[in-house]
């Protein structure tokens, strides 16, 4: 089964063309990085505007990687949410638009399950297994039961991990997009300069304003010339980390579940791909996605179409939505 997939959710206008949901035939992603560069952060409205721009172009582009044609297709499919609606809509309307004109069937898909099945790209898993979900809004450990049938075990109370690595990026004058450039610096600073806190929140809560408060207090201690930017980076990295392995295998150990895998744009951090790899040393079966797959791309959604779409008696009617 062959599925176009198309992703508009924030900053990244991707389509993909991906075969029985594990093998990539077309990957584009075009990133609108340096858009939002000079405003520090992603403008939803300006966004919008740029996944119109692109849409069409990396579609046709997705087709030449792929070297097929729309009727060799079975389905089309969209991320319908959660997102920034204004940027949704343009990569939802575009997939509905393609399956009317060549009349195959339409797939709506959500963003989350997106990431969670980014798992199953150029790999053999297969659930159950616990997926350690960590995104730029998200955090959450999901037990997946089968392809469909999910359950949040737990979750941020406050900001997502993404987020916090963005604000404490800005903190240190890093500037956007700050999570991969502040990964970077941590690997070369000492983990051990700084004891931040970890919070103190039931076992089926995250909660990460107070780290992002501990770090903010330790570099009003400097002048902004002298601050120690790499040591920050690597011990704000190191309790992130931390909190999340430790907690994730709690959940796999109390479900007797030996499998434990990662999803989402923070998947791609050193450090917490380096401690996911560690706990294969204590006979957990490991796996995350290649770096291109963590962050946002439409490999996922198309792949995620294929395995988990939302359900709905009429597809061609889903609308986007901002927030689960
Ligand atoms: O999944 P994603 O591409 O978009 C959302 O669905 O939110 O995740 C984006 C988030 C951003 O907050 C970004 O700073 C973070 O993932 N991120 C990272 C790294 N690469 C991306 N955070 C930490 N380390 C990284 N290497
Ligand atoms: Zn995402």
């Amino acid at each position: 089964m062959l599925i176009l997939g198309l992703e508009s959710s924030c900053d990244e206008t991707a389509c993909a063309i991906v075969k029985d949901g594990r093998e990539v035939l077309a990957n584009i992603v075009s990133s609108q990085i340096k858009t939002h560069e000079k405003f520090g952060g992603v403008v939803p409205e300006v966004a919008a505007r740029e996944h119109l721009n692109s849409i069409n172009l990396i579609i046709k582009e997705a087709y030449k990687q792929a070297q097929i044609t729309p009727d060799e297709l079975d389905c089309f499919s969209a991320t319908v949410g959660p997102g920034l609606v204004g940027c949704l809509l343009v990569g939802l309307n575009a997939a509905k638009t393609l399956s009317i004109v060549h009349n195959k069937p339409f797939l709506g898909v959500n963003h989350l399950n997106a990431h969670v099945c980014a798992n199953f790209i150029d790999s053999n898993l297969k659930p159950p297994f616990i997926c350690l979900l960590v995104s730029g809004g998200h955090t959450q450990i999901i037990r997946v039961k089968n392809y469909s049938e999910q359950e949040i075990l737990a979750q941020t109370i406050d900001d997502a991990v993404g987020e916090v690595y963005d604000k404490v990026a800005r903190l240190c004058s890093i500037p956007y997009p700050g999570g991969i450039l502040l990964d970077k610096m941590a690997q070369e600073g000492n983990k051990n300069a700084f004891n931040f806190p970890e919070a103190k929140v039931g076992i089926d809560e995250f909660s990460f304003s107070g780290l992002k408060t501990a770090v903010l207090r330790e570099i009003k201690k400097f002048k902004p010339d002298e601050l120690p930017k790499k040591d920050i980076a690597a011990s704000f990295q190191y309790k992130v980390a931390d909190t999340l392995i430790k907690k994730t295998k709690y959940f796999a150990d109390k479900l007797n579940c030996k499998t434990i895998v990662m999803a989402g744009g923070v998947a791609a951090n050193s450090e917490l791909r380096k401690r996911l790899q560690e706990l294969k040393a204590q006979d957990y079966i490991t796996h995350a996605p290649a770096l291109k797959y963590c962050t946002d791309n439409a490999a996922m959604v198309a792949s995620c179409a294929y395995f988990n779409p939302i359900k709905s008696d009429n597809p061609l009617l889903l609308e986007v939505f901002s927030r689960e």
